[in-house]
């Protein structure tokens, strides 16, 4: 292995041209500017695919297989409810919506237009283009977790990595899972003690302790379910361990792995199988 890079880490994007072997940059942006710049428009053209039907160019080969789970759980929630609330921490610019408008053409199961939606994004923004975006749909959003610890909900989704920004500590980050019906995410744990550290984003992140998460999340009548997160292998080392968690009322549990079966197949014995993930020649990194 080559030598690994130190010191700060600064996001960037560089816009330009190459003629004649010659390049020239026209744009070039740093940090959170880099970040929405970037990361916004790549959202923005999933939830055009989305509109369009076009699923197989999402960027992210694992996005249906987690719009499946999401429209899932909504679904297993919905029994006596007349409006859901689904809250998701790293929220971007919303493009749940647009992957839940496309499944429910599909299923049928659900009025998205009816259902709370509520963000957590530091990024304004996501935040602006979630909100501007969906005028014909509720919608919520808050620039800091800490400004949303009042939030109750039906169900709860988020990347790991949304999580790993958002939440500096075990007590907060499992107060917010303790408050709804069902929770879906990815998450990766520290073995021991949590470790604080940055990602390729330049961005810091958390990984919080696993066993006190463990302790803080056992409360009568939830339950927790980690399965090893195969893809993302690299995560899994000596003192980190990722899992593909589904955290939440007994009942309500069981009526998300049965829905889940019934439209992908996906169950306890095959979650998080690569085989639920579009196949791309290459891995992502
Ligand atoms: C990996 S993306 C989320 C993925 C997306 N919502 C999905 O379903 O695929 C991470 C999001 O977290 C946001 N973010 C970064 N730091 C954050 C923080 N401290 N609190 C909340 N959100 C944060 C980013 O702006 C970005 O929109």
């Amino acid at each position: 292995m080559g030598k690994l890079p130190k010191g700060e880490i600064t996001t960037y994007t560089d816009f330009g041209k190459v003629q004649g072997g010659m390049r020239t940059s026209y744009a070039y942006h740093t940090g959170q500017e880099a970040y929405d710049l970037y990361m916004g428009a790549r959202y923005l053209q999933d939830m055009l695919f989305y509109d369009q039907g076009k699923v197989d160019i999402v960027f992210q080969p694992e996005d249906l297989r987690d719009n499946n789970r999401k429209y899932a759980g909504l679904v297993a929630c919905k029994e006596g409810v007349d409006h859901l609330t689904y809250y998701e921490v790293g929220s971007s610019a919303f493009g749940v919506i647009e992957a839940l408008e496309y499944l429910n053409k599909e299923y049928n199961l659900l009025n998205i237009k009816n259902i709370n939606f509520i963000g957590v994004d530091n990024s304004d923004w996501m935040n602006y283009v979630a909100v501007n975006c969906h005028s014909n749909y509720k919608v919520e959003v808050y620039e800091d977790a800490k400004n949303a610890t009042h939030i109750e909900c039906d169900f709860f989704f988020a990347k790991g990595i949304s999580l790993m920004y958002a939440y500096q500590d075990e007590e907060s980050m499992c107060n917010m899972l303790k408050k709804s019906r069902l929770a879906v995410f990815d998450y990766t744990f520290a073995k021991g003690e949590r470790i604080v550290d940055h990602v390729g984003t330049g961005l810091g992140v958390t990984y919080l302790d696993f066993n006190k998460c463990n302790e803080l999340l056992n409360v009568d009548g939830k339950i927790l379910i980690n399965k090893p997160y195969i893809i993302k292998k690299y995560n899994q080392g000596m003192n980190r361990v990722t899992y593909d968690c589904i955290y939440g009322d007994k009942d309500v549990v069981d009526n998300y792995l049965s829905e889940l079966q019934k439209t992908t197949g996906e169950s306890l014995d095959n979650y998080g199988d690569p085989k639920f993930i579009r196949q791309e020649e290459f891995e992502y990194y």
